[in-house]
Order: C-alpha cells, then sequence, then structure tokens
C-alpha cells in the first residue's frame, strides 16, 4: 500500500520558558486530534521534545495533503487556547499566520513528510530537536549515508554500494525552493563543501539511487525567513527509513554519539554541542543544550508499533555526561569567538544596535610623521 508518514510540529506554548509543554496543552492537541483522526488518519502519535510538540500522523493522501495540514494546524490552534487559558509562556508563538491557506508550510510549524509504498516490514525513525536550526542533521545525515567510517553498509550490502542521493536546500533563498541534488559517492567533496555551513545549506531529503526510494525528510523551513525575523529557532523534525536498501538503525544513530556544536541554546544565539535525550525531555542548562530525540517505530498497513526509545539506552549516559562537559567548557568562552553565533543568526538586535551606535564613536587617528633617522 502506499503510505504517508507526516509530522508537523510547532511551538505553541510551554511551562517556564522555553522548556516543556504542559500536560493539559499536550491533551488538548491529542483530544483533538483523537476525535477528528477517524476519517483522515490510520494513527498517529504525539510527543513533545523541548518546548515542541509534534503530531505524527500516517494515511494515504499523499505529501502536502491540505485536509492533513489543516488538521495539525486546528490542533495547534486548540492547543493554543489551552496554552492561554493556563497563561504558558510563548502561546501561540509559531501559528505565524491568522488563517490557514492550504498549507502549513511558510505558516511556522515544521513539516517532515515522505510518501512510499510500504515495506513487509517497515522500520522508520522520528527525530525531533528543539533549541536549534535544520542544519544540525547535516553532519548525522552525512555521515550515515555518504561515510563508510560510520556506516559499514555503504560497503557490506551491494544495494547502498549504489550510493545515495543528497537534495540540498540554500535556504537563504526565500522565494520559492533553491535546491541541487548531489550523488554520493561520487560528489561528496561537493555535498561537504555546501553541509559545512548548515545555517545555510541544509539536507531537504535522501534517496537510494539502487531503489529510488526516499530515505530521508527533512523539515528545513527557517522561522526568520518566514517572518521577517527572529522569531526563535526552527527546532527541526526529520524521518528516516532504516534498515533494507537504507542504513541500518544503528548507523543512523550512531553520528549523535559525537555531540557536534550546533546553533542554538540560550536566546537562540549560541554554538552548543547536540544532545542526544529520551523521549518528551524538557530544557535545562543554559536554555539548552540543543537536544535530539528518536522514537523508532515499524508501521503495518498505516498502524505504527509503540514507539520504541533511540536514545534512552544506557549507552547514551556516557555520551550525554560528555556533551555535558562539551557545553560547559563552551560556556567557559561566555560571549567571545565562536560561542556566540555570528550576527546573522542572533536572535536578538541588541548588539546590531549597540554597533551602530558605537560606530558613530569610531575616530580614524591622525597619522603621526616619524622622524627622520639621523645622518651619521
Ligand atoms: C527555541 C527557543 C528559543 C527562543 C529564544 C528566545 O525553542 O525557545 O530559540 O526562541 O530563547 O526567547 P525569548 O522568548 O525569551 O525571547
Ligand atoms: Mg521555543
Ligand atoms: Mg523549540
Amino acid at each position: 500500500m502506499k503510505l504517508t508518514l507526516s509530522v508537523i510540529k510547532a511551538d505553541i506554548g510551554s511551562i517556564a520558558g522555553h522548556v516543556a509543554p504542559s500536560r493539559r496543552l499536550r491533551e488538548a492537541v491529542e483530544a483533538f486530534i483523537r476525535e477528528r483522526a477517524p476519517s483522515l488518519l490510520l494513527d498517529h502519535y504525539i510527543s513533545h521534545t523541548g518546548d515542541d510538540i509534534a503530531i505524527l500522523m500516517t494515511h494515504t493522501r499523499g505529501e502536502g495533503d491540505e485536509q492533513i495540514h489543516k488538521l495539525a494546524w486546528d490542533a495547534f490552534l486548540s492547543g493554543t487556547a489551552e496554552a492561554r487559558q493556563e497563561g504558558l509562556y510563548g502561546a501561540g508563538q509559531d501559528l505565524l499566520k491568522d488563517s490557514f491557506s492550504g498549507n502549513v508550510k511558510g505558516m511556522g510549524p515544521a513539516v517532515a513528510e515522505i510518501e512510499f509504498e510500504e515495506r513487509p516490514n517497515e522500520p522508520f525513525l522520528f527525530f525531533a530537536a528543539d533549541k536549534t536550526d535544520p542544519g544540525a542533521y547535516n553532519l548525522p545525515l552525512y555521515l550515515a549515508f555518504a561515510d563508510v567510517m560510520n556506516t559499514p553498509g555503504l560497503i557490506l550490502s551491494p544495494k547502498m554500494s549504489q550510493g545515495f542521493r543528497f537534495v540540498i536546500m540554500d535556504v537563504n533563498h526565500t522565494s520559492g525552493d533553491r535546491v541541487i541534488e548531489l550523488n554520493a559517492p561520487e560528489e561528496i567533496y561537493d555535498i561537504a563543501a555546501l553541509l559545512r555551513d548548515p545555517e545555510r545549506y541544509v539536507v531537504e531529503s535522501v534517496w537510494s539511487r539502487a531503489s529510488g526510494e526516499q530515505a530521508v525528510a527533512v523539515a528545513t523551513s527557517r522561522l526568520h525567513n518566514i517572518a521577517g525575523k527572529y522569531t526563535g529557532k526552527d527546532d527541526p523534525v526529520m524521518l528516516v527509513r532504516v534498515q533494507m536498501n537504507f542504513p541500518a538503525t544503528g548507523e543512523v544513530l550512531a553520528p549523535y554519539a559525537i555531540g557536534h556544536f550546533v546553533g542554538g541554546g540560550m536566546r537562540g544565539s549560541h554554538q552548543m554541542p547536540l544532545m542526544p535525550v529520551t523521549l518528551n525531555t524538557g530544557i535545562s542548562y543554559f536554555d539548552g543544550p540543543p537536544v535530539v530525540s528518536c522514537a523508532g517505530f515499524c508501521v503495518h498497513n498505516g498502524k505504527l508499533t509503540e514507539p520504541i526509545d533511540g536514545f534512552a539506552q544506557p549507552f547514551w549516559n556516557t555520551v550525554r555526561d560528555r556533551v555535558s562537559s562539551k557545553a560547559m567548557d563552551m560556556r567557559r568562552q561566555g560571549f567571545i569567538g565562536t560561542a556566540m553565533l555570528p550576527m546573522s543568526e542572533l536572535e536578538y538586535t541588541g548588539i546590531a544596535e549597540k554597533l551602530a551606535s558605537l560606530d558613530k564613536r569610531f575616530a580614524v587617528r591622525a597619522e603621526t610623521t616619524a622622524p627622520a633617522a639621523s645622518k651619521r
């Protein structure tokens, strides 16, 4: 059967700052979806990662379906009403438009969708990250789909040896989707040259070259591009199909042991290491560190199994300890150099305003003529 996985997420309010949505907010979203689901969805799963709430849906209506997107939008509106009643911080903050116009893309919520012919066994992973932007997945995807040091399947499996096609988006381009398609392994240096700048070039999808099937879908929207100003970090979701022609679950998870530095953390304006966390984890140290969760499923005839928590296994405790140390090391550097994001990525205007006013106080010192050297 041809199945669509759609995950749509938004920050519509949270307790104690940008930490976690309230239980009543989550229940409001869940109740709304449960009530409307029977006519549209085969199954759904609702979770939160940091202050973002995500609705994962299975259906047969294809990508970008108006009714599916409206269902999520209306569920977020219902959650926002609850958030306002409770006085949650940032109630409705990611719902940037007043009325729904066919598709939540460009309206604030993040979307990742894949349509595919369901395999007899269909395992997939749903990632959600908070306090960071979509480029946070660049390195883990490069390692999982293009680097044999991470993914032995690239040499062990004849199908995977045919490589993967990366679709990469220039997210600075706001009038339409500007994308490039590059093939691994032949073009890995070109892929790397783009992915090194995760604030601008973002992996949007990855495809098997052996079968033509889509393996990965990433939510690539950038809130500051939509709203014209920063309204928060984008906190991207991602779907990854695994096993058979695709990397194994462990090959996709392994890169998160690095705890690589990503844009995010305190006021959306700092470089912090990405911490893999268990499902439904909140935020703490320095409004971070940026977190990523992973729920693994099998789906059969559109019905989801219960989720497996990709980062709950004891192995990840050591990783979390290491990431905590990395985070504290970076914080010792305060506001200097790479600790804070470049000007274009700051969520606030304070520094730009200060620089503009200080600029007027700069003066070019009059050149002093050096005394002539005495001749002997
Ligand atoms: C992302 C997130 C942050 C905030 C940022 C601004 O989930 O919560 O990027 O958007 O910390 O916070 P306030 O609302 O204090 O300006
Ligand atoms: Mg937030
Ligand atoms: Mg968030």
